[in-house]
């Protein structure tokens, strides 16, 4: 319930007239924008507050001699829990997982326990973007032995990796180990057999019992972002042939090098990081988390060839790690946006005497044995770089971490990028330098940071509106243009063209950094700001823009053009891209870029005249001409050797006349969780997408599923993104379908006043 009622902690409250919610939940995304709610323009505008939760359950008399826990994932922000009226405790971050031990309050059997969860976000602003309000991540109830995995407390690394053999070092810690115990180990591969085994009394069985050993896996197959090879270790904790307790979690056998001057190699590989810059959010879905949602994301992002993500500015959900541990992306795991000193009135910094050693304990407790994470970060842009306090707190920080996991890294993203001013930098503690922007100083790092390891912690915040174009682009344009002169550029509809010439004053065109960075073998990777739009921080514009124009993908998922030239850079995949699209007036004069690959030239025909063959020249990273339009048909062809690799057609199109909907997946699981992403598009009546189209969608759904969120990715829509209708943007929008949890037949359809309808079925199992 979206309102404060300091009673509902009682267990005999009446919630009676609440609505129900399923867990995990947002309750910000459902809201309307309002410039006028505190979150604020760079929240996204949605409305925040104070929200209460309340279940009721019966725990089993069988449990009665056990342990019951109560894990939260993440909590947005400052929880209060009380169980049957018993206050368990608060937790004011809200990106990190926490539990309670439920034991000494529970009723076992018929009676009735009530949990109670106050979750306070009313103290606003307290973020730079969206962050959602409400236990927007998954909760469990965990029931174990009196003697148990302790949690947390199990560390797998695999220090010593040969050709033919990897040491499996574990180190775990057991809860009220007894006598007569055994350790059991087993490390299945990915098709289920057992590669190594172990099995071990537990020696001096105590309150916790801290244990180490080793297991061998021969031939062991590496995990690295292109084989991401995962095994899986299981614990049991076993008295005759009983299982007390067990544990299983994936490892992958991996090494990885920063050198200062050969750059960045996995398992004695030299490669780039070829990373981006994510916040949390799902877009219309907002902050809930949703596995489906991530992994669609996730997937976008490795067809683009992207094999880093940076947790900006908070550790991320669990399940965001365990898909790019399964899916073969790195991770820079960040802890904080601000120490002492705010960025905002109530963020964190409110909290940081009190929480930041537990929190970042908690992080990395809680991360260390995935194999994705390769990066700690202590923080961004932290203003205690500008003074000495960054010395003594980045120590302090680092200490927190290395006595935890001496096996990663650790950075902080600078964004003063001379040493001698850097405090942070001064702390002398920093493993790896990691430099926002400032792509000017790059080239001259060996000289300015002697014997320092490089990575580019952030970089470009590029500005694009998906099918938004402005021309001619021989010039970049900085929006904003510095800090000192207002911004006063832009366009009516509070757009941002998509040809890559586009930025913020303190970063740089895609193109610009990437060369810089492609160029110099000791620049080991950067992370791109950002590989979605997220909602909030919409630069550079005012009110009614509330989100973010960085993304290489908006915020409903649709690649703008620029992806292309990162696919062509970053995959080996044959790439033809071809922007923008032809519907202009007669004479006007147009730019028109491919991006291309795996071809030694391009040609270009209007009208089936040829405009010329290109070729990239140099460290040029697309090709350009200037076409007077005139309507008609633009195609261009990509060759190697003579030979056709890839062709594509632009057309002039006419009126929208019809809607098409495309599902990435017909098939879904029925669990109430599972997505359909359907991209709608509005065609003419050649079936062309109409590039500045903005019908009004309708849509209805029948049978086992139901409407989870609609968008159309552009920065300045007030539509709800729950609401069962969107315009379409620039010929697009998004419908995602979310599935109940009984089977059958869904049906949905599509309707928009003028237009063919258009429906599909959707199975879900
Ligand atoms: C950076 C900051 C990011 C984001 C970005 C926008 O300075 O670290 O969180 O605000 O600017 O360009």
């Amino acid at each position: 319930m979206p309102a404060d009622d300091s009673l509902a902690k009682q267990p005999a409250f009446n919630d009676s007239k609440w609505r129900m919610v399923d867990l995990p939940h947002d309750w910000s995304i459902e809201g309307s924008f309002s410039e006028k709610n505190p979150t604020t323009q760079g929240e996204g505008g949605l409305p925040a507050g104070i929200g209460w939760y309340r279940k009721t359950f019966k725990v089993p008399l069988s449990s009665k001699n056990k342990i019951v826990f109560i894990d939260f994932d993440g909590v947005y922000r400052n929880s209060e829990v009380w169980i049957n009226g018993y206050y368990l405790g608060k937790r004011p971050n809200g990106y990190i997982s926490f539990s309670y031990d439920l034991t000494p309050y529970l009723h076992f059997g018929e009676q009735d326990n009530v949990i109670a969860i106050k979750v306070d976000n009313s103290g606003q602003p307290n973020s730079r973007w969206y962050s959602g309000s409400g236990i927007y991540r998954n909760v469990w109830l965990n029931t174990v032995n009196k003697t148990h995995f302790t949690k947390w407390g199990t560390f797998i690394t695999t220090p010593v990796i040969t050709n033919n053999e990897a040491l499996v070092q574990i180190h775990t810690t057991i809860s009220r180990a007894d006598k007569n115990l055994s350790l059991k180990t087993i490390i299945y591969n990915e098709k289920g057999e057992v590669v190594a085994y172990g099995l071990s009394p537990i020696k001096k069985p105590d309150d916790t019992t801290a244990i180490s050993y080793h297991l061998t896996i021969r031939n062991p197959q590496l995990w690295s972002t292109d084989h991401p090879y995962l095994y899986k270790v299981s614990l049991q904790i076993v008295r005759d042939n009983k299982v007390l307790d067990d544990l299983s979690i994936n490892t992958g056998v991996r090494s990885f090098k920063f050198d200062a001057q050969k750059g960045f190699s996995l398992n004695g590989i030299h490669m780039k990081i070829k990373g981006v810059c994510m916040h949390h959010d799902l877009g219309a879905l907002g902050a809930a988390v949703n596995t489906r949602a991530i992994e669609r994301q996730l997937q976008i992002l490795k067809d683009m060839g992207c094999n880093a993500i940076r947790t900006s500015h908070n550790p991320p959900a669990p399940e965001f790690l365990d898909l790019c541990d399964k899916m073969g992306f790195l991770v820079m795991d960040e802890a904080f946006d601000m120490w002492a000193k705010k960025k905002t009135k109530h963020d964190y910094h409110e909290d940081w005497v009190q929480w930041h050693k537990r929190d970042l304990e908690d992080q990395i407790l809680r991360d260390r044995n995935h194999p994705s994470v390769f990066i700690w970060s202590i923080g961004n842009e932290i203003r205690e770089q500008f003074d000495s306090s960054g010395i003594t707190i980045a120590r302090e920080l680092v200490k927190i971490v290395k006595d935890i996991d001496r096996t990663r890294p650790i950075t902080s993203a600078l964004s003063e990028p001379d040493p001698h001013k850097n405090f942070i930098y001064q702390s002398g503690v920093l493993d790896l330098v990691g430099l926002n922007y400032h792509q000017e100083v790059y080239t001259d790092f060996r000289k300015n940071y002697p014997g320092q390891k490089f990575i580019a912690t952030e970089t470009m915040s590029a500005l694009e509106t998906r099918g938004f174009y402005d021309t001619p682009t021989d010039t970049t344009r900085h929006w904003p243009q510095s800090s000192k002169i207002p911004f006063k550029q832009g366009n009516p509809e509070f757009a941002v063209s998509a040809y890559d010439n586009v930025a913020a004053y303190w970063g740089s065109t895609h193109e610009e950094t990437w060369k810089i960075i492609k160029k110099y073998d000791f620049l080991s990777g950067l992370f791109i700001w950002t590989g979605f739009d997220y909602i909030g921080e919409p630069t550079p514009y005012p009110w009614p823009a509330r989100s973010s124009y960085f993304g290489i993908v908006d915020l409903a998922g649709f690649p703008k053009d620029v992806y292309y030239m990162y696919q062509s850079e970053w995959t080996n995949k044959p790439v033809l891209h071809l922007l923008p699209h032809w519907n202009w007036k007669p004479g006007q004069l147009i730019d028109v870029w491919a991006y291309y690959s795996q071809a030694d030239e391009v040609e270009l025909f209007l009208n089936g005249r040829s405009l010329g063959i290109k070729t990239k020249q140099g460290d040029d990273l697309h090709v350009a001409w200037k076409v007077k339009f005139e309507p008609g048909t633009l195609k261009i062809v990509s060759r190697k050797n003579g030979k056709i690799v890839l062709t594509q057609e632009v057309h002039t199109v006419g009126s929208p006349a019809r809607i098409e909907l495309l599902a990435d997946r017909k098939l879904i699981k029925a669990d109430g969780k599972d997505l359909s992403f359907i991209t709608v598009r509005i065609l003419d009546s050649r079936g062309n997408i109409v590039p500045d189209a903005d019908n009004p969608v309708n849509f209805k759904i029948t049978g086992p599923a139901q409407v989870a969120g609609t968008d159309n990715g552009s920065q300045t829509d007030m539509e709800s993104f729950k609401a069962d209708h969107h315009k379409a943007f620039h010929g697009m929008c998004l419908l995602i379908v979310e599935a109940r949890k009984n089977g059958g037949k869904a049906m949905v359809y599509a309707q928009s006043a003028g237009l063919q309808s258009a429906n599909l079925v959707l199975n879900v199992k």
